[in-house]
């Protein structure tokens, strides 16, 4: 199982914080907020992993990361998205990297107070698809949305709706197979000018092929100055940490 980590786009949302540094080199609870998801990672004990950057300061990841031994890992591979056309985007980078392999993927301003192991584990075991972890929220109409039927299976996700049809967010850790490079280039740009991540879990969802899992445990994104303050909140009051010589 490969891992990737998104640490691209501008991060406008959190001007002027972001102006001229990368949102994920801000501070959550102690540590850059990248430490957060590439800790999930190697705790989930993902050993191969490809950090994708983009935006301001795309080198200090290295800087920051070196080759990852700190994480106790052997290696951190890095590659550069040079536009910010959207999480979907960004993932093409990441192809010959995944190869044969399946991958997790998580947003690097996306911070779980708990392991993600035991969903990693039933990827694992499924036989073929995409997985995803929701959570519920109070604020749905900010993140993607699941729609459920009457056998609590996905029939689509929603981006953003204005009336949520249900209370859950899509968080940003997602598990693909091989199809998720034949479902790529069929993208089309969406009105915010973006390849969206929800269009690659709907395919997966016409496919009949998306599973889920429901965390049990506190996450939040931090893309927001007020998500920023909820995710160091969090994570302050949290055990499930970055190793302490990191
Ligand atoms: C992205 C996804 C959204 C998801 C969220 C999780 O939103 O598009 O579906 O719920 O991450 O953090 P964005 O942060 O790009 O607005």
């Amino acid at each position: 199982m490969k891992g990737i980590i998104l640490v691209g786009g501008l991060g406008t949302r959190l001007h002027p914080m972001t102006k001229v540094t990368n949102k994920h080199l801000l501070p959550v609870a102690g540590f850059p907020m990248v430490y957060y998801p590439l800790h999930s990672l190697v705790e989930a004990g993902i050993r191969d992993i490809m950090i994708v950057t983009g935006g301001n300061n795309p080198g200090a990841f290295l800087e920051l990361l070196h080759d990852g031994r700190e994480f106790g890992l052997e290696h951190l591979y890095f590659t550069y998205q040079a536009n910010p056309a959207g999480i979907a985007d960004a993932l093409r980078y990441a192809e010959h990297f995944v190869g044969e392999d399946r991958c997790v993927v998580i947003l690097g301003d996306n911070i779980l107070a708990g392991s993600i192991r035991p969903y990693v584990e039933a990827f694992a075991r499924q036989e073929r698809g995409a997985r995803i972890l929701l959570r519920e929220v109070p604020d749905p109409q900010r993140f993607g949305v699941p729609q459920f039927d009457a056998d609590q299976r996905i029939i689509r996700i929603i981006e953003k709706p204005q009336q949520p049809p249900s209370r859950y967010a899509v968080t940003g850790v997602y598990m693909y197979d091989q199809q998720l490079w034949e479902i790529l280039p069929t993208l089309k740009l969406s009105a915010r000018g973006q390849y969206e991540i929800t269009d690659v879990n709907n395919a997966y969802v016409e496919r009949g092929q998306l599973e889920y899992d429901i965390l049990p445990f506190g996450w939040s994104d931090a893309g927001t100055p007020e998500s920023l303050f909820r995710a160091t909140e969090m994570m302050r009051n949290s055990d499930f940490q970055p190793p302490a010589g990191c």
